[in-house]
């Protein structure tokens, strides 16, 4: 199978890498793949000492002009000129690869619809959970499977701060800029610090799990911004972390999905999830509860998914259709207004309203903390009305 790589950046890289330094392997196992273009703006880079830089190229049309390119191969990431690629692409009759959960999330009709008109194979096994199979296994493996819940930390530069600000004693900000310093954070980080990347990545998850297209705009979405040292304290002087939780549930017709920043009790395996790692608990009627768990960013773990896709277009796959999901279904997602739970509200002021329903109250300095029992969100907004406050589910 003849491929052409779109963008050589981290995990473009990566996928080069390996498949210079694996080539004999990946015949040896049925693939045969040749690099036909690598494609990127920028050709001053560190290439594997193996490769073929007469393939090189700066102009992506180039490939998908030419008809002997079976796959192309995106990696630029963004969702503007990556669409365009790729729907280009599909309607050239090849198979595409990519890592870009932003346009999955975003643009999953589209870019599916068009996929199954040209009957091509579209694979992205890396856009969730870097180098953690989870795509094919909800596909495939859990097929037999009603899926009754999906709950992860899915995004790497969350955990990472969450993790150093509680073994460091350390504040959000000097993590943050620490994290950025030594690239584990993006320049503009609020994509992930917002919960946002999180958000694409649940949305895709949702979508195969039960089956239905979820409108990634209607998740319940709050990061870690408001975070403080204190409160990854407090509460582990209770037995919890604090994690970024995605999570999404079946409940009666419609589906809650939210991300929050979650208080996660100790004994929870997805409590020790420490750094830049991620896990997702998926959980079926027949299976029960299963964890996948490991590097969900970076070169090397990402690049490895990647491949793996490669490798499943090069056996020239047969179950093409089963990784699209439902298209023509949309979810009903449950409203932010409908969700309901205990929650940590910690607040600059008493609210007697909030102590009639918490089970345990602290202060610390000029902050009070509730913890509520089971209660639903907009009442909680009601009776906190304009007050500044920072909000954590309870696991
Ligand atoms: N990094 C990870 O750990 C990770 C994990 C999972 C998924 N992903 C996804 O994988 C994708 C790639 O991520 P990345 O981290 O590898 O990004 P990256 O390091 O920014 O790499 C993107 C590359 O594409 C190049 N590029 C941009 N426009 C181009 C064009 N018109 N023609 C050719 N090349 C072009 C860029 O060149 P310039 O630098 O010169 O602009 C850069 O080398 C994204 O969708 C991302 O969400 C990444």
């Amino acid at each position: 199978m003849k491929i052409g790589i779109i963008g050589l950046g981290t995990v473009g890289l990566g996928v080069l890498e390996i498949l210079v330094n694996e080539s004999k392997n990946l015949k040896a196992k049925g693939a045969d793949i040749e690099i036909k273009y690598a494609c990127d703006l920028d050709h001053d880079k560190v290439f594997p000492n193996n490769f073929d830089k007469t393939t090189l190229i700066k102009n992506y049309e180039t490939i998908l002009n030419d008809p002997d390119v079976d796959t192309i191969v995106e990696l630029i990431g963004g969702d503007n000129l990556a669409k365009k690629i790729i729907l280009e692409a599909i309607d050239k009759g090849k198979n595409v690869i990519t890592a870009n959960k932003a346009l999955i999330a975003k643009h999953p009709k589209e870019i599916f619809s068009r996929a199954i008109e040209k009957d091509v194979n579209l694979f992205y096994e890396a856009s969730v959970g870097g180098g953690i199979p989870i795509i094919a296994p909800l596909l495939e493996n859990l097929v037999a499977n009603n899926i009754l819940g999906i709950r992860g930390i899915i995004n790497g530069t969350c955990n990472y701060i969450l993790s150093e600000m509680s073994h460091n004693d350390l504040e959000f900000d000097t993590v943050l800029n620490d994290a950025m310093e030594k690239g584990y954070a993006e320049a503009d980080p609020s994509f992930d610090i917002e919960g946002i990347d999180a958000a694409h990545k649940i949305c895709i998850l949702a979508s195969l799990a039960f089956n239905k297209t979820v409108d990634v705009k209607k998740i319940l979405t709050n990061g870690i911004t408001k975070i403080k040292l204190s409160d990854l304290k407090l509460a582990e002087s209770l037995g919890y972390s604090i994690k970024l939780i995605a999570a999404a549930s079946q409940n009666n017709n419609s589906i809650s999905i939210s991300v929050e920043p979650t208080l996660v009790n100790k004994k929870d395996l997805l409590s020790n999830v420490e750094g830049v790692f991620n896990a997702v608990e998926v959980e079926g009627d027949y299976v029960g509860k299963t964890l996948f768990y490991g590097r969900g960013a970076g070169k090397e773990a990402t690049a490895s998914a990647v491949v793996a896709d490669i490798v499943k277009a090069a056996l020239k796959c047969t179950y093409k259709d089963r990784h699209y999901f439902n298209i023509e279904e949309d979810a009903i997602l449950l409203g932010e207004n409908e969700f309901s739970g205990k929650y940590y509200v910690r607040v600059g002021k008493t609210f007697p309203e909030l102590e009639k329903i918490s089970y345990q109250i602290e202060q610390i300095a000029e902050e009070y903390i509730y913890f509520t029992n089971t209660i639903k969100l907009k009442e909680l907004k009601n009776i906190l009305g304009n007050e500044e406050y920072s909000l954590l589910r309870i696991n």
